[in-house]
């Protein structure tokens, strides 16, 4: 399973790429909007910036509701750099969108997709990831989880390429349950990705063999 961190600040994605396990980075509107980027130019200079420090895929939204819209903006998008994704909207036009923009070799992460029947259409559409939003399932106080596992047993069934990016995670505990459920990519904020790295039994272990190597270094 890939980690991709999802955010749109350059300071976390920085320190998420330092860890070594950084696949990629997920950004949307709210995310820029979050920085405080406004304005094309800015937004597309931004993530030019992420493109620069992350190898890994980079997706980046469009803002477009109709498709041709959506497809200008797409090939806009998917000339800043090659490891841009364009991230395009699970709407008919959104649909549209991802078949022309996969036609003609440019990869796509299928957005806002809450339901395996939205899954299947991407996956149709020939959508790269396809980004089920967990978090927002939960609040809702359905099974976030459970998508997850129908989505990946129906792409295995069929036969789908489209990767699963499990999105809208919010703790690390969500990030064990999508690699049981199969999830192919999770992207995460960065404090569940870090809060992956903790248990209090290693601080209580390494405490100790450290005490232990004092003790006999007579110190
Ligand atoms: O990747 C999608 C994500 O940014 C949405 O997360 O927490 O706003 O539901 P959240």
């Amino acid at each position: 399973m890939k980690f991709f961190i999802d955010t749109a600040n350059i300071d976390q994605i920085k320190e998420a790429a330092e860890l070594g396990i950084l696949d990629g980075v997920t950004t949307n509107p709210s995310l820029m909007a979050k920085e405080g980027i406004t304005g094309t130019d800015n937004i597309y200079a931004h993530y030019k910036a992420i493109c620069a420090i992350v190898d890994g895929d980079v997706s980046a939204e469009v803002i477009s509701t109709e498709f041709k819209g959506m497809i200008e903006e797409g090939r806009l998008l998917a000339d800043l750099a090659p490891n841009v994704v364009v991230k395009v909207p699970m709407t008919k036009d959104g649909v549209k969108a991802i078949n022309w923009l996969t036609s003609h070799d440019i990869r796509t992460n299928c957005t806002l997709v809450f339901s395996a029947g939205q899954a299947i259409l991407a996956a149709k559409a020939g959508a790269t990831y396809l980004s089920p939003f967990i978090g927002r399932v939960d609040d809702i106080n359905w099974d976030g989880m459970a998508l997850i596992r129908d989505i990946a047993e129906i792409y295995t069934i069929q036969g789908y390429d489209t990767a699963i990016l499990a999105a809208s995670i919010r703790t690390s505990r969500q990030i064990v349950e999508c690699a049981k459920a199969g999830a192919d990519v999770v992207t995460c904020p960065l404090p569940a990705i870090l809060g992956l790295l903790k248990h209090p039994l290693t601080d209580i272990g390494l405490a100790q063999f450290l005490a232990d190597h004092k003790k006999a270094e007579g110190k």
